[in-house]
């Protein structure tokens, strides 16, 4: 899996104001590279939580701070690079084969996660070693 963190790109979405707010729409596969078959989020996240650590074999998501701001952390096996996220109107998509980590969370933070493919753990890889082993 030759994938690399700067596959991994902060993608601006729609938004469109007027003086009683603001709207970003997304849709799979026009404004986003990927279908959208599930979106989940988190929220209510304790101070000093981290989230994530694992990595995919074949899921795309696409990461947005819809309120607050916390930091990803992207690692591909061999480089790494830390995302912070703090506008709802910009995502950052992580591609497959990226282990990633979720952290420095603030309060009342959501973790917004439009994702390619329905839940399956078995398209999960939960330990570092082994995610290194998928790399080679
Ligand atoms: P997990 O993806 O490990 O959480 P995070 O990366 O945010 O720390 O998921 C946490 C739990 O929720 C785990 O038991 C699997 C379950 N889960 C589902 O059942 N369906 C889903 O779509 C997701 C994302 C998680």
């Amino acid at each position: 899996m030759k994938s690399s963190v700067y596959d991994c790109v902060i993608l601006p979405l729609s938004k469109i104001h007027n003086r009683a707010g603001n709207i970003t729409i997304i849709e799979g596969e026009t404004y986003i590279p990927f279908p959208v078959k599930r979106i989940y989020y988190l929220y209510d996240i304790p101070g000093g939580e981290a989230r994530g650590g694992h990595a995919h074999k074949e899921l795309f998501q696409l990461i947005v701070a819809a309120s607050g701001s916390f930091d990803v952390l992207l690692d591909d096996g061999q480089n790494k690079k830390i995302v912070t996220l703090n506008r709802p109107d910009y995502g950052l998509m992580i591609v497959p084969g990226i282990w990633r980590e979720l952290f420095e969370f603030s309060s009342g933070a959501i973790c917004l996660v439009l994702a390619s493919q329905k839940y399956d753990e078995g398209d999960y890889i939960r330990e570092h070693e082994d995610f290194i082993k998928f790399k080679e």
